[in-house]
Order: structure tokens, then C-alpha cells, then sequence
């Protein structure tokens, strides 16, 4: 794994070379984890990684961090300082070892303000970007090991859905949180280390917001139930979404909406291949959605990428032409919301292979009870 890491560093380096940046500052965050191994909680302590263009990284860490940091990461370069003299003169005299003073510095896209501001001060004749300059690019393409991980979340996410399914009328009368509980109690029991996110139940009415958490509503017959989960499997997550009925006839519009949905997400997965744009496929299934009459009724996008955050590069979206390489991993989600009535949405993860893509979800997409 070190060499892993170390590998990607390097990588790192030479897009740094290709774009003409002289150095990289992270946060505590996924890229910093990405590159070095280690990270932790954001938090208002100056814990940052520095990358030059040439030579090893830089860890500037709380003296706490030490021996953790020597334990997780490869990075053998970590300079300390206490909360008596504060992190600014560590700070200033790495700064000028590297050196960062002038030319452009890319700084963690998810840094906090107060970082922000220190580098600014410190770096006066340097020009800023942002660091997914050339870690999106890094990042974006999965390794074995991260598609295993990937591979494994998607599997024990579909074994619990199939679980949560066959509980039928079981579950009417149950409030979504109840349902959400034992959704990630049966993750943790599946082998997942925890929910990658805080899972989404939404019933009936609930189900039209698409950001709907969950809340005290008791499931009624009838009503269809937006669920939206996925477990983590060595920091990797699993993120798939079915929406269900789980007893009882659903409203009059919904075998329509959902037929519409789950159309779009064929027609989107069919187009993934490498070489084409992600604009694409959100394209080919939200054309699925406008045929149907509910293009108004799409109010997201279709998918995002999914690696060591939840939502990451590439997005799926009008507008982003970035082409599809094989090792991408991103989800395929169209919904259709109708505000006071219920939601659809229908999410599979797929990997873009050499000659198209796999699915990472297999869990039956369709809303009857198993
Ligand atoms: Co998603």
C-alpha cells in the first residue's frame, strides 16, 4: 500500500509538472488520505499536507499527530508545532524550504477560511488554484484495490436491500426513521464498517425531496419509499437507490413514473463505453424522462462520481465534457419528483471497463414487494 501511495504522489507530481504548479497544499480531508495514507476530521488545528513539484511531502501537524501520522503514513518529512507558539512559524519556515513563495499553489478545493488566509498572507507573490487541478484527474481512475473495496460495498448493499424488501408489509407502520435504523444496523451486520452516508428514507409525500433525510412519518400501505443507502468497506461506500411499495396499491400516476425512471436508468447505463463525455449520459437518460413528460420534473442531475467521498469527479451532468475512462466509477440516478404526491429515483453505481461498464448494484430495480 505504501508504494501504492508513494506511486500516486508521484503521479500527482509530474500533473503538477505538465501544469505548471509549483506546489500542492492539503487539508485534512480525502485527498490528503489519497496521497499520504493519513487523515483526519477537519478541524480548526493546522494539520496540512505540502507537496512540492520535486522532492517528498511535507506533513505541518499539531505535535499530537506525530506518532499517529508515522504510524498510517509514508510520509517521513512531519514538522510539529505546539498550541503555546501556534502553527505559523513551522508554517512559514516549510514554506520556504520547498519552496512555495512564487508561482502557482494549489490549495485543497474543501479548505477551511482560517488556512485560507494564513497561506495568503505567507505566500504574497503566489498565484492560487485549486488542488483537483491534478488530483481529479488521479483520482477520478480506480485501482484494483479501490474497485475491490467498491465491488465488495456494492454487494453487501445489495444483500440488505433484498433483506429490507422481502420485510413486505412488515414495514408499513414502521416511521422511516425506524426503517433507516434497521437499514444500517443490517449494513454493520452485512460486514460494512458503517452507512457511507446518512441513509435516506422517504415515504410517500417525503419521497418528492429529493435531499429528504428521514423523519418520524409512519410508512402507510400504498405509499412508495424512496430508500437510499450504501455501506462502507475500508473507507470506500456503496450508494444505490430503490423506491419500493411494500404493501398495498400505490398512487395511480406511480407504475408510469417509475417505469419512466427505470427506462432512463437503462438508457443511461447502456451508453456508458469509454471515449464518451459524461454530458452524455446524462443526456441519454434524461431524454428518457422528457419523452415521458416528466423533464420538468428532474430536478438533478443524473449522477456523480463515488471513490473515498460520496460525491466526487466526474459528475454527470449537462456541461461536462469530460471523457469516460475506464476504472471511472459513478452512479447513474434519474428520479422524478411530484411535490406532495411521492418521489422516484433508481440509482445503480457502474464501472467503465475497456468495452463499456459493469454494474456494482444487482438488487432487483423494480417496486413490487420480493
Ligand atoms: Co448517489
Amino acid at each position: 500500500m505504501e508504494n501504492a501511495l508513494e506511486r500516486r504522489t508521484r503521479r500527482c507530481q509530474a500533473e503538477m509538472e505538465a501544469n505548471d504548479v509549483v506546489g500542492v497544499v492539503l487539508a485534512a480531508g480525502s485527498n490528503m488520505l489519497y496521497l499520504s495514507g493519513f487523515s483526519d476530521e477537519p478541524s480548526e488545528r493546522h494539520l496540512l499536507l505540502l507537496l512540492p513539484r520535486d522532492g517528498d511531502p511535507v506533513f505541518v501537524a499539531p505535535t499530537m499527530y506525530r506518532e499517529q501520522i508515522e504510524g498510517e503514513s509514508w510520509v517521513s518529512d512531519v514538522r510539529t508545532w505546539d498550541d503555546s507558539t501556534g502553527p505559523r512559524p513551522i508554517l512559514e519556515s516549510v514554506l520556504r524550504d520547498l519552496p512555495f513563495d512564487d508561482g502557482t499553489v494549489l490549495l485543497d478545493d474543501a479548505m477551511w477560511a482560517t488556512f485560507v488566509l494564513d497561506l495568503r498572507s505567507l505566500l504574497p507573490d503566489a498565484t492560487f488554484g485549486l488542488a483537483s487541478d491534478v488530483l481529479d484527474p488521479l483520482r477520478m481512475e480506480k485501482d484494483d484495490r479501490e474497485l475491490s473495496a467498491m465491488r465488495e460495498a456494492g454487494a453487501l448493499t445489495d444483500e440488505v436491500s433484498e433483506a429490507i424488501r422481502t420485510m413486505g408489509a412488515d414495514a408499513v407502520g414502521m416511521t422511516e426513521r425506524e426503517l433507516a435504523d434497521e437499514i444500517d444496523r443490517r449494513l454493520r451486520e452485512a460486514g460494512a464498517s458503517g452507512p457511507a452516508f446518512e441513509t435516506i428514507v422517504g415515504s410517500g409525500p417525503n419521497g418528492a425531496h429529493p435531499h429528504h433525510r428521514r423523519s418520524d412519518r409512519v410508512i402507510e400501505p400504498g405509499d412508495p419509499v424512496v430508500l437510499d443507502f450504501g455501506g462502507s468497506v475500508d473507507g470506500y461506500p456503496a450508494d444505490q437507490t430503490r423506491t419500493v411499495v411494500f404493501d398495498g396499491s400505490p398512487p395511480a400516476e406511480f407504475e408510469d413514473v417509475h417505469e419512466t425512471v427505470h427506462d432512463a436508468l437503462e438508457a443511461g447505463v447502456d451508453a456508458v463505453e469509454p471515449g464518451v463525455t459524461a454530458e452524455s449520459i446524462d443526456a441519454a437518460a434524461r431524454s428518457v424522462i422528457e419523452e415521458g413528460g416528466y423533464g420538468e420534473r428532474f430536478t438533478h442531475r443524473t449522477g456523480h462520481g463515488v471513490g473515498l467521498d460520496v460525491h466526487e469527479a466526474p459528475f454527470i451532468t449537462d456541461g461536462n465534457e469530460t471523457e469516460l475512462r475506464p476504472g471511472m466509477v459513478f452512479s447513474v440516478e434519474p428520479g422524478v419528483y411530484l411535490p406532495g404526491e411521492f418521489g422516484v429515483r433508481i440509482e445503480d453505481l457502474i464501472v467503465v471497463t475497456d468495452d463499456g461498464c459493469d454494474r456494482l448494484n444487482h438488487s432487483p430495480r423494480g417496486w413490487e414487494p420480493l
